[in-house]
Protein backbone atom coordinates (compact mmCIF):
# COMPACT_ATOMS: atom_id res chain seq x y z
CA UNK A 1 0.00 0.00 0.00
CA UNK A 2 1.32 3.17 -1.15
CA UNK A 3 1.11 5.83 2.03
CA UNK A 4 1.23 8.85 0.55
CA UNK A 5 -2.63 10.41 1.42
CA UNK A 6 -3.30 12.35 -2.11
CA UNK A 7 -5.80 14.96 -1.35
CA UNK A 8 -9.07 15.65 -3.65
CA UNK A 9 -12.57 17.21 -3.25
CA UNK A 10 -15.84 18.11 -5.37
CA UNK A 11 -16.90 21.59 -4.94
CA UNK A 12 -20.61 22.53 -6.49
CA UNK A 13 -24.08 23.82 -5.05
CA UNK A 14 -25.91 21.69 -3.88
CA UNK A 15 -23.20 19.29 -3.07
CA UNK A 16 -24.54 17.22 -0.35
CA UNK A 17 -26.03 14.44 -2.90
CA UNK A 18 -22.87 14.02 -4.70
CA UNK A 19 -21.77 10.60 -5.17
CA UNK A 20 -18.22 11.47 -6.42
CA UNK A 21 -16.55 10.94 -2.98
CA UNK A 22 -17.82 7.04 -3.09
CA UNK A 23 -16.96 6.75 -6.62
CA UNK A 24 -13.13 8.15 -6.55
CA UNK A 25 -12.97 5.87 -3.49
CA UNK A 26 -14.26 2.70 -5.21
CA UNK A 27 -11.71 2.99 -7.64
CA UNK A 28 -8.44 3.80 -5.89
CA UNK A 29 -9.49 0.58 -4.11
CA UNK A 30 -8.93 -0.86 -7.11
CA UNK A 31 -5.48 0.11 -6.72
CA UNK A 32 -4.77 -0.31 -3.42
CA UNK A 33 -4.09 3.96 -3.39
CA UNK A 34 -4.41 6.19 -0.60
CA UNK A 35 -6.38 8.91 -1.06
CA UNK A 36 -8.67 11.11 0.55
CA UNK A 37 -11.79 12.69 -1.46
CA UNK A 38 -14.55 15.86 -0.05
CA UNK A 39 -16.92 17.69 -0.64
CA UNK A 40 -17.41 21.10 -0.52
CA UNK A 41 -20.42 23.40 -0.97
CA UNK A 42 -19.53 26.78 -2.50
CA UNK A 43 -21.23 29.09 -4.34
CA UNK A 44 -19.98 31.23 -7.78
CA UNK A 45 -18.72 34.29 -5.91
CA UNK A 46 -16.10 32.28 -3.54
CA UNK A 47 -14.83 29.76 -6.17
CA UNK A 48 -11.61 31.62 -7.09
CA UNK A 49 -10.86 32.01 -3.44
CA UNK A 50 -11.28 28.45 -2.47
CA UNK A 51 -9.41 26.99 -5.17
CA UNK A 52 -6.66 28.32 -4.67
CA UNK A 53 -7.19 28.08 -0.88
CA UNK A 54 -7.48 23.64 -1.46
CA UNK A 55 -4.25 24.68 -4.11
CA UNK A 56 -2.32 25.77 -1.15
CA UNK A 57 -3.19 23.13 1.27
CA UNK A 58 -1.89 20.64 -1.08
CA UNK A 59 -4.66 19.43 -2.85
CA UNK A 60 -3.68 17.27 -5.84
CA UNK A 61 -6.88 17.74 -7.74
CA UNK A 62 -10.86 18.73 -7.80
CA UNK A 63 -13.51 18.00 -9.69
CA UNK A 64 -16.14 20.30 -10.32
CA UNK A 65 -19.83 20.31 -11.07
CA UNK A 66 -23.16 22.35 -11.22
CA UNK A 67 -22.98 25.26 -11.09
CA UNK A 68 -19.33 26.32 -11.51
CA UNK A 69 -17.73 24.00 -14.40
CA UNK A 70 -18.42 27.62 -16.40
CA UNK A 71 -16.65 29.45 -13.44
CA UNK A 72 -13.94 27.12 -13.36
CA UNK A 73 -13.14 26.93 -17.17
CA UNK A 74 -12.67 30.97 -16.26
CA UNK A 75 -10.18 30.71 -13.87
CA UNK A 76 -7.80 27.99 -15.38
CA UNK A 77 -4.88 28.75 -16.67
CA UNK A 78 -4.30 25.98 -19.16
CA UNK A 79 -7.07 24.29 -20.88
CA UNK A 80 -7.34 21.03 -22.95
CA UNK A 81 -8.76 21.57 -26.28
CA UNK A 82 -12.09 20.37 -24.89
CA UNK A 83 -12.41 22.01 -22.59
CA UNK A 84 -11.67 25.44 -24.08
CA UNK A 85 -14.35 24.52 -26.58
CA UNK A 86 -16.58 23.17 -24.52
CA UNK A 87 -16.33 26.21 -22.37
CA UNK A 88 -16.11 23.95 -19.57
CA UNK A 89 -14.44 22.78 -16.84
CA UNK A 90 -15.12 19.27 -14.55
CA UNK A 91 -11.65 18.34 -13.89
CA UNK A 92 -8.78 20.54 -12.19
CA UNK A 93 -5.28 19.22 -11.63
CA UNK A 94 -2.70 21.12 -9.50
CA UNK A 95 0.52 21.15 -10.98
CA UNK A 96 3.27 23.44 -9.96
CA UNK A 97 2.05 26.98 -10.17
CA UNK A 98 -0.29 26.30 -12.64
CA UNK A 99 -4.41 25.59 -12.62
CA UNK A 100 -5.06 22.74 -15.32
CA UNK A 101 -8.70 22.27 -16.76
CA UNK A 102 -10.00 19.90 -18.64
CA UNK A 103 -13.72 18.46 -19.10
CA UNK A 104 -14.43 15.27 -19.16
CA UNK A 105 -17.94 14.64 -19.13
CA UNK A 106 -18.54 14.19 -23.26
CA UNK A 107 -15.90 11.28 -22.55
CA UNK A 108 -18.13 10.08 -19.89
CA UNK A 109 -20.79 10.33 -21.98
CA UNK A 110 -19.25 8.02 -24.73
CA UNK A 111 -17.97 5.31 -23.22
CA UNK A 112 -21.18 4.31 -21.20
CA UNK A 113 -22.99 4.62 -24.43
CA UNK A 114 -20.48 2.65 -25.52
CA UNK A 115 -21.10 -0.04 -22.24
CA UNK A 116 -24.57 0.08 -22.92
CA UNK A 117 -24.04 -1.36 -26.91
CA UNK A 118 -24.85 2.00 -28.56
CA UNK A 119 -22.42 3.45 -31.03
CA UNK A 120 -23.09 6.32 -32.33
CA UNK A 121 -21.50 6.24 -35.88
CA UNK A 122 -23.44 6.97 -38.41
CA UNK A 123 -26.53 7.66 -36.32
CA UNK A 124 -29.19 10.95 -36.25
CA UNK A 125 -28.88 12.00 -32.91
CA UNK A 126 -31.63 14.78 -31.44
CA UNK A 127 -29.66 16.56 -28.69
CA UNK A 128 -31.81 18.63 -26.53
CA UNK A 129 -31.06 21.75 -24.62
CA UNK A 130 -28.37 24.26 -25.36
CA UNK A 131 -26.43 25.23 -22.06
CA UNK A 132 -24.13 23.79 -20.59
CA UNK A 133 -24.57 20.28 -20.13
CA UNK A 134 -25.28 20.26 -23.68
CA UNK A 135 -22.21 22.35 -24.84
CA UNK A 136 -20.28 19.66 -22.46
CA UNK A 137 -20.83 17.09 -24.37
CA UNK A 138 -21.18 17.93 -27.78
CA UNK A 139 -17.67 17.83 -28.71
CA UNK A 140 -17.20 13.69 -28.44
CA UNK A 141 -20.77 13.30 -29.74
CA UNK A 142 -19.20 15.14 -33.11
CA UNK A 143 -15.57 13.34 -32.70
CA UNK A 144 -17.78 9.65 -32.52
CA UNK A 145 -18.86 10.70 -36.07
CA UNK A 146 -22.53 10.59 -36.31
CA UNK A 147 -24.11 11.59 -39.58
CA UNK A 148 -26.37 14.49 -37.90
CA UNK A 149 -27.07 16.40 -35.38
CA UNK A 150 -30.16 17.90 -34.62
CA UNK A 151 -30.37 20.80 -31.62
CA UNK A 152 -33.41 21.91 -30.08
CA UNK A 153 -33.85 24.34 -27.02
CA UNK A 154 -37.09 26.03 -25.13
CA UNK A 155 -35.40 29.39 -25.61
CA UNK A 156 -34.96 28.17 -29.77
CA UNK A 157 -32.61 31.33 -30.56
CA UNK A 158 -29.76 29.59 -28.02
CA UNK A 159 -29.80 26.27 -30.17
CA UNK A 160 -29.41 28.72 -33.65
CA UNK A 161 -26.66 30.15 -31.50
CA UNK A 162 -25.35 26.91 -30.82
CA UNK A 163 -25.33 25.34 -34.02
CA UNK A 164 -23.69 28.48 -35.07
CA UNK A 165 -20.83 28.10 -32.33
CA UNK A 166 -20.58 23.98 -33.11
CA UNK A 167 -20.37 24.78 -36.64
CA UNK A 168 -16.98 24.64 -37.89
CA UNK A 169 -15.98 21.53 -35.96
CA UNK A 170 -18.50 19.59 -36.93
CA UNK A 171 -17.71 20.66 -40.68
CA UNK A 172 -14.15 19.82 -39.95
CA UNK A 173 -15.14 16.21 -38.96
CA UNK A 174 -17.52 16.33 -41.68
CA UNK A 175 -20.73 15.72 -39.47
CA UNK A 176 -23.77 17.41 -40.25
CA UNK A 177 -25.49 19.92 -37.62
CA UNK A 178 -29.52 21.44 -37.93
CA UNK A 179 -31.69 22.59 -35.61
CA UNK A 180 -35.11 21.73 -35.27
CA UNK A 181 -38.17 23.25 -33.43
CA UNK A 182 -41.25 21.13 -33.59
CA UNK A 183 -41.45 19.98 -37.59
CA UNK A 184 -40.23 16.70 -37.50
CA UNK A 185 -39.25 14.51 -40.22
CA UNK A 186 -36.15 12.45 -39.76
CA UNK A 187 -36.08 9.49 -37.18
CA UNK A 188 -33.73 9.66 -34.75
CA UNK A 189 -32.00 6.99 -33.56
CA UNK A 190 -31.25 8.02 -30.08
CA UNK A 191 -32.47 11.62 -28.17
CA UNK A 192 -30.26 12.73 -25.30
CA UNK A 193 -31.67 15.11 -22.46
CA UNK A 194 -29.40 17.61 -21.33
CA UNK A 195 -31.47 20.32 -20.11
CA UNK A 196 -32.70 20.68 -16.54
CA UNK A 197 -36.01 20.36 -16.73
CA UNK A 198 -37.08 18.18 -14.77
CA UNK A 199 -36.06 20.29 -11.93
CA UNK A 200 -39.11 22.53 -12.75
CA UNK A 201 -41.51 20.53 -15.18
CA UNK A 202 -43.44 17.46 -14.91
CA UNK A 203 -44.12 17.96 -18.61
CA UNK A 204 -40.86 16.65 -20.96
CA UNK A 205 -38.67 19.11 -22.74
CA UNK A 206 -39.53 17.95 -26.18
CA UNK A 207 -43.28 17.71 -27.47
CA UNK A 208 -44.71 14.11 -26.84
CA UNK A 209 -44.50 13.84 -30.92
CA UNK A 210 -40.55 13.58 -30.98
CA UNK A 211 -40.55 10.03 -29.47
CA UNK A 212 -42.72 9.06 -32.55
CA UNK A 213 -39.83 9.85 -34.83
CA UNK A 214 -37.28 7.14 -32.79
CA UNK A 215 -35.88 4.37 -34.61
CA UNK A 216 -37.12 0.90 -33.80
CA UNK A 217 -33.68 0.20 -32.45
CA UNK A 218 -33.38 3.95 -30.97
CA UNK A 219 -32.68 5.19 -27.46
CA UNK A 220 -33.25 7.58 -24.93
CA UNK A 221 -30.63 8.78 -22.35
CA UNK A 222 -31.32 11.32 -19.68
CA UNK A 223 -27.90 13.28 -18.62
CA UNK A 224 -29.82 13.37 -14.99
CA UNK A 225 -29.73 10.84 -12.19
CA UNK A 226 -31.45 9.68 -9.68
CA UNK A 227 -34.97 11.00 -9.81
CA UNK A 228 -36.90 9.26 -13.10
CA UNK A 229 -37.93 12.00 -14.95
CA UNK A 230 -40.69 12.97 -17.35
CA UNK A 231 -38.24 12.72 -20.41
CA UNK A 232 -37.83 8.93 -19.08
CA UNK A 233 -41.37 8.21 -18.59
CA UNK A 234 -42.37 9.19 -22.31
CA UNK A 235 -39.70 7.29 -23.37
CA UNK A 236 -40.66 4.44 -21.73
CA UNK A 237 -43.80 4.84 -23.94
CA UNK A 238 -41.44 4.04 -27.19
CA UNK A 239 -38.82 1.90 -26.09
CA UNK A 240 -37.22 -0.32 -23.27
CA UNK A 241 -33.68 1.06 -24.70
CA UNK A 242 -33.91 3.89 -21.98
CA UNK A 243 -30.92 5.59 -19.44
CA UNK A 244 -30.40 7.92 -16.85
CA UNK A 245 -27.22 9.54 -16.60
CA UNK A 246 -25.92 7.57 -13.82
CA UNK A 247 -23.61 5.52 -16.02
CA UNK A 248 -22.25 9.05 -17.37
CA UNK A 249 -21.21 10.30 -13.71
CA UNK A 250 -19.18 7.01 -13.29
CA UNK A 251 -17.65 7.36 -16.45
CA UNK A 252 -16.86 10.93 -16.61
CA UNK A 253 -15.33 10.18 -12.74
CA UNK A 254 -13.01 7.10 -14.48
CA UNK A 255 -11.76 9.83 -17.03
CA UNK A 256 -11.22 12.04 -14.15
CA UNK A 257 -9.40 9.15 -12.39
CA UNK A 258 -7.57 8.68 -15.36
CA UNK A 259 -5.74 11.95 -15.49
CA UNK A 260 -4.96 12.40 -12.12
CA UNK A 261 -3.28 8.74 -11.31
CA UNK A 262 -2.77 7.55 -14.97
CA UNK A 263 -4.94 4.52 -14.12
CA UNK A 264 -7.82 2.99 -16.01
CA UNK A 265 -10.18 1.97 -13.25
CA UNK A 266 -13.15 -0.67 -14.07
CA UNK A 267 -16.34 0.89 -13.97
CA UNK A 268 -18.33 -2.29 -14.66
CA UNK A 269 -19.41 -2.99 -10.72
CA UNK A 270 -19.64 0.44 -9.62
CA UNK A 271 -23.05 1.16 -9.54
CA UNK A 272 -23.84 -1.79 -7.57
CA UNK A 273 -20.79 -1.09 -4.92
CA UNK A 274 -22.92 2.28 -4.77
CA UNK A 275 -26.13 0.41 -3.64
CA UNK A 276 -24.18 -1.84 -1.41
CA UNK A 277 -22.25 1.18 0.17
P1 LIG B 1 -26.88 23.32 -17.59
O1 LIG B 1 -25.51 23.79 -17.32
O2 LIG B 1 -27.39 22.28 -16.65
O3 LIG B 1 -27.11 22.93 -19.02
P2 LIG B 1 -28.14 25.82 -18.07
O4 LIG B 1 -26.99 26.34 -18.81
O5 LIG B 1 -28.93 26.71 -17.17
O6 LIG B 1 -27.78 24.58 -17.21
O7 LIG B 1 -29.16 25.19 -19.13
C1 LIG B 1 -30.29 24.54 -18.74
C2 LIG B 1 -30.95 23.96 -20.00
O8 LIG B 1 -32.18 23.34 -19.65
C3 LIG B 1 -31.27 25.01 -21.04
O9 LIG B 1 -31.19 24.42 -22.30
C4 LIG B 1 -32.71 25.36 -20.66
O10 LIG B 1 -33.46 25.93 -21.68
P3 LIG B 1 -33.48 27.54 -21.85
O11 LIG B 1 -32.21 27.89 -22.56
O12 LIG B 1 -34.70 27.83 -22.64
O13 LIG B 1 -33.52 28.12 -20.45
C5 LIG B 1 -33.23 23.98 -20.37
N1 LIG B 1 -34.44 24.00 -19.55
C6 LIG B 1 -34.53 24.35 -18.24
N2 LIG B 1 -35.81 24.21 -17.80
C7 LIG B 1 -36.54 23.77 -18.87
C8 LIG B 1 -37.90 23.44 -19.07
N3 LIG B 1 -38.80 23.50 -18.08
N4 LIG B 1 -38.28 22.99 -20.30
C9 LIG B 1 -37.39 22.89 -21.29
N5 LIG B 1 -36.08 23.19 -21.18
C10 LIG B 1 -35.66 23.63 -19.99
Amino acid sequence: MNTEIKKFAVLGHPISHSLSPQIHSLFAKQFSINLEYKKFDINKDSFLENVKRLKHEGYYGLNITLPLKYSAFQICENLSERASLCKSVNTITFEDKNIIGDSTDGRGLINDLDKKGINIKDKNIFLVGAGGAANGVIYDLILNNPKKIFLTNRTFAKAIEMKAYWQFFADKHQVNLDVIDSNFKTKFDLIINATSASLSSLEPPIPLTAFDFLNVNGSCYDMMYGIKTPFINASYKKTNSVFDGLGMLIEQAAESFKIWHQLNPKTIDIQVDLKNL
